[in-house]
């Protein structure tokens, strides 16, 4: 049996021991394959949405799961121009399906990275930094000074936005669930350039008013968790601020109180990275055929 997957023919024979699961054997080079050996690949919460059938994106089966890590060009292809062997690559696109050892993509399925960053930043470089970047800098024009609030700020896209926003000279207020080893993440966040770090209950207190003549009320939400979560971040934000929605880890719908449209008409706003690089991919060509 046979399928395409990303340009890539996959074949597999006989009967896994687990009928649920297939071997898969290498495609060949061809004049424009691109063979590469994975080096590292993360687990991400969409992986497991994808697995579990609840993801907006899923592949044909059989498929192979991972959307993202980095990988080196063992071979390429006599006509592939753009990579050569050494080469550090990533996905460009979800569903590339990067937990396997090795595999034949196509050319333009990969970006080339430079080599001189961390192995596990290079893996984790194309999903959550470019959401985190994404979402600071296409809802509110924020400049130095201004300050944002998150929560599930130690996630890996919280993580992101904390460092971005500090490059950048935007103040965030994060907050996290708490937890025994609560002061150990605090002083870990605040190490990557946090300003405030909150658990959830302290988000609903009266001192938040004290934190406030610190800070400037934040203009920008950006909600990984749904549910009371959101709805405390949004008693918080600026007149006229917006949140950002881009994961539901609480599994709870948002509840906006009728106050925050009426008296403070707030924007809510979702982001999705997958369908960030559909538009991108669509206005290039659009730009090109207008060009022409
Ligand atoms: N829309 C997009 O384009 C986009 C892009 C990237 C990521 N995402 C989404 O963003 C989310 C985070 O991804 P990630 O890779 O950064 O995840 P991650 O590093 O695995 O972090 C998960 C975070 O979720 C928190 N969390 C888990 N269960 C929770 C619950 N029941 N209530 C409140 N918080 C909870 C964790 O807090 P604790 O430490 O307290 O458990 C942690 O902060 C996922 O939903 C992912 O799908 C979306």
């Amino acid at each position: 049996m046979s399928a395409s997957h990303n340009g890539c023919t996959i074949l597999w024979e006989g009967q896994h021991p687990n009928p649920l699961l297939k071997d898969l054997e290498r495609a060949e080079l061809g004049h424009s394959g691109v063979h590469v050996k994975m080096l590292a690949a993360p687990i991400n919460p969409a992986d497991i949405n994808m697995i579990q059938g609840t993801y907006a994106l899923l592949p044909d089966l059989p498929a192979v799961g991972g959307n993202e890590g980095v990988g080196q060009v063992v071979e390429v292809g006599s006509h592939v121009t753009s990579l050569k062997p050494g080469d550090w690559v990533v996905p460009a696109d979800a569903e590339l399906g990067t937990w396997r050892t090795d595999a034949v993509f196509s050319e333009e399925t990969l970006v080339k990275l430079p080599r001189d960053i961390p192995l596990l930043c290079a893996a984790t470089l194309s999903v959550n930094p470019c959401t985190a970047y994404r979402m600071l800098t296409d809802f509110e024009t924020l400049g130095p000074g201004d300050s944002i609030i998150q929560n599930a700020a130690n996630s890996g896209v919280g993580q992101a936005v904390i460092q971005i926003a500090a490059a950048l000279g935007i103040k965030t207020i994060n907050v996290i669930r708490d937890r025994p080893n609560l002061q150990e993440v605090v002083d870990r966040l605040m190490s990557l350039g946090a300003e405030h770090v909150l658990t959830e209950e302290m988000l609903r207190k009266p001192e938040m008013k004290d934190l406030f003549k610190k800070v400037p009320k934040p203009r920008l939400a950006l909600n990984c968790v749904g549910g009371k979560s959101a709805t405390e971040m949004l008693r918080h934000i600026q007149q006229k601020g917006t949140m950002v929605t881009y994961g539901g880890m609480a599994k709870q719908p948002l509840t906006v109180p009728v106050s925050a449209f009426i008296f403070k008409d707030v924007k809510l706003r979702g982001f999705w990275m997958t369908q960030w690089k559909k538009d991108q991919a669509q206005s290039k060509l659009k730009v090109i055929s207008v060009g022409k």
